[in-house]
């Protein structure tokens, strides 16, 4: 199983949005995926239609187990299962941290789900707290979405110095130019200048209405309408990853270091 993680600390910036169309059009491919919604407010359950039970809280996620999978639950879509979140959530980092390895534990737990599933997407709080810390050594891949604004490229670099000290692999982290508006001359300027960045992904996901309506419909984009230019954008930036993940299960079944694939 890959994790991909949709994570930036900036709020707003997409995750939710990303992290659904995503794990949809990987569902869709035949991926069995699994969504892990680790934010309190629970915006990608409620794009998906999941409800939390009534039993939902953080326990389980600390301690695995049946009580676990119990809370895990189907969607619509074959091969897309969600775990959804619910306010309970805000007490995640108090009970990782009242355990041993408490910045692994997420990892543990994504372990366990590993022999069901092809793909986990987790959609993060735009917080930095011990759940994101453990979202970020879990992860295989971290996508960033950055709004082309000069205010979230510095969140973003503030994100990528704190990355570097925790030594999280930079060819793990991708950016994804998210929301652009193309009336905006400042939109246009800052994201030239991001995708001359090495970990800049080729898509542009654009500010569309289209888009937007998601929270309205509670579906993904490419569900509703699969030839608009924003479900367009997500099926780009999906095949983009697929290929970029095919690439990280090679290097790591050959054993390569990861900056060969930087080089490549
Ligand atoms: N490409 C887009 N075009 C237009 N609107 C968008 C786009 N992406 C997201 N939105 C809208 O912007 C708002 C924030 O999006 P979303 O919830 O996905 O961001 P987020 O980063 O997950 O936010 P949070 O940090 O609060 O979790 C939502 O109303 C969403 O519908
Ligand atoms: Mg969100």
């Amino acid at each position: 199983m890959t994790t991909v993680a949709v994570y930036s600390i900036k709020g707003g910036v997409g995750k939710s949005t990303v992290s659904v169309n995503l794990a949809v059009l990987a569902a869709k491919a035949g991926q069995r995926t699994i969504l892990l919604d680790l934010d309190p407010l629970g915006s990608s359950s409620y794009l998906l239609s999941v409800q939390a039970k009534k039993s939902h809280d953080e326990k389980a996620l600390v301690k695995g187990g049946k009580e676990l999978t119990k809370q895990i639950q189907a969607t619509k879509y074959a091969s897309l299962d969600v775990l959804p979140s619910s306010l309970a959530y805000k007490y995640l980092s108090i009970k990782f941290d009242e355990k041993k390895n408490s910045k692994h534990r997420l990892e543990k737990r994504l372990d366990d789900l590993s022999q069901y599933y092809d793909l986990a997407i987790i959609d993060a709080s735009p917080t930095m707290s011990l759940v994101n810390e453990n979202v970020l050594y879990a992860a295989d891949v971290l996508l960033v979405p950055v709004v082309p604004t000069p205010f979230a490229v510095i969140a973003y670099d503030t994100l990528a110095e704190e990355l570097k000290r925790m030594q999280i692999l930079k060819h793990r982290v991708y950016v994804a130019v998210s929301m652009l508006d193309k009336r905006k001359k400042l939109h246009i300027e800052t994201a030239e200048e991001l995708l001359k960045r090495p970990e800049s992904l080729k898509t542009i996901i654009p500010f569309a209405s289209e888009i937007e309506k998601m929270g309205e419909r509670r579906e993904p984009v490419v569900e509703y309408k699969p030839r608009g230019k924003g479900a367009q954008a997500f099926k780009s930036l999906y095949r983009e990853l697929t290929v970029l993940l095919r690439a990280i299960r090679d290097s790591d079944v050959a054993g390569d270091t990861a900056q060969t694939i930087i080089k490549e």
